[in-house]
């Protein structure tokens, strides 16, 4: 397939733009590198053995998009977004008119030029402070933050696009905690400044580039105080996309889809596990809990289990040993 990857420079566009390489299909990335580089889509090209197009480009602007269609497109894997949760609460504006408007002015574009396949990246965090874990599609959703109010907004946006064109198809993927990087070590993660998430974080400190994780609340109502979380690996989570797309072409309509192992793991199990891959100490401070953390999220799997017959198929130890090699290989990311 012709296919569009917006956000395709990212840490999960690229890990997803290898496979579809490697898949066969023509990709095409339009990305602003407004949180990623350039180089990240040489390697991606370097490890598929093939080439992308590039459109470097704002999915707010129907110029840059009327180029990146130019040549035909028959499907979109839609990941452009901003995703810091922080920085949504100081300046909701500018996230809704990124992730929203962004949204809506690639649906509108897509229609001009006739296409009606969709794959999007939603987020684990449209279920808050869930009632019950592992959760399923059908829990009720509630956000805690101007981030996940945009997931939340543009969710039903592409349900009430794809209801609007019977032929259309949509399918929704809402990822857990991916972590982990390309088994090669050539892609991975790279946070700007300070990471606000968890392996990130103790990735830099066993490399010494931060002196020790604080851990966000000791706590909780979990197995030992700490946070727990459905982390899955990016590679499995790249695969879901190509399961996704094969879904969408058979089925019109709008799918919903949870991206989680089913199993979750605390701060402390993370922290022991990175040991264990990089063999370094990682020094932990207890802090206070962080503003908008819920105790526990995990992923009730099942429906992408049987309907898309996709799987997670990493277990922690890679996620960590993955991780670990692209952090060391790359100490300071891709500059
Ligand atoms: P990322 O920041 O690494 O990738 C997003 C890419 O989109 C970046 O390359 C950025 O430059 C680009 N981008 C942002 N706004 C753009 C715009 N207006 N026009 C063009 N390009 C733009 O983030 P990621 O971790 O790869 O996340 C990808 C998607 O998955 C996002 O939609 C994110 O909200 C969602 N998601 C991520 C996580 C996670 O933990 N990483 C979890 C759940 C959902
Ligand atoms: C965060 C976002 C969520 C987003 C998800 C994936 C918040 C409130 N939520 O979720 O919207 O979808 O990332 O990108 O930011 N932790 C520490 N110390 C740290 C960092 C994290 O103890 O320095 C703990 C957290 O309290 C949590 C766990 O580690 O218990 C995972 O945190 P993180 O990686 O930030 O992911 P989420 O909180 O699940």
């Amino acid at each position: 397939m012709r296919l569009l990857v917006t956000g395709g420079a990212g840490y999960i566009g690229s890990h997803t733009s290898v496979l579809l390489l490697e898949a066969g299909h023509d990709v095409t990335v339009i990305d602003n590198l407004c949180n990623s580089s350039p180089m990240a889509l040489e390697r991606v090209q370097e490890l598929a053995g093939r080439s992308l197009r590039f459109v470097e480009g704002d999915v707010r602007s129907r110029e840059d998009l009327n180029r990146a269609f130019e040549g035909g497109i028959d499907a979109v894997i839609h990941l452009a977004a901003l995703k810091a949760v922080g920085e949504s609460c100081e300046k909701p504006l500018r996230y809704f008119e990124n992730n929203i408007g962004g949204t809506i002015c690639l649906m509108q574009v897509m229609e001009v030029h006739g296409v009606q396949r969709l794959v999007f990246s939603s987020s684990a965090t449209v279920y808050g402070q869930a009632e019950s874990v592992p959760v399923r599609e059908d829990a009720p959703l509630r956000v805690t933050n101007p981030y996940g109010r945009t997931k939340l907004v543009m969710e039903q946006l592409i349900q009430d696009w794809c209801a609007a064109q019977p032929k259309a198809s949509a399918v929704l993927l809402r990822y857990f905690n991916p972590v982990g990087a390309h088994p090669s070590g050539r892609i991975g993660e790279d946070p700007r400044g300070e990471p606000n998430n968890l392996m990130p974080y103790i990735a830099q400190v066993a490399l010494g580039r931060r002196e020790f994780l604080r851990v966000h609340g000791d706590d909780y109502p979990t197995i030992d105080g700490t946070g727990v979380r459905d982390y899955l690996h990016v590679m499995d989570l790249a695969d879901a996309h190509l399961k996704a797309l094969k879904y969408a072409v058979a089925n019109p309509g709008c799918g919903v889809f949870n991206l989680g192992t089913g199993r979750g793991y605390s701060v402390r199990e993370m922290v022991a596990a990175f040991e264990v891959a990089s063999g370094r100490e990682i020094h932990c401070r207890i802090g206070g809990r962080r503003a908008g953390d819920v105790s526990e999220l995990t992923a009730d799997p099942s429906r992408a289990n049987e309907i898309l017959s996709w799987r997670a198929a990493h277990d922690l130890a890679a996620m960590c040993a993955d991780t670990w090699r692209w952090q060391q290989q790359n100490p300071t990311g891709y500059e």
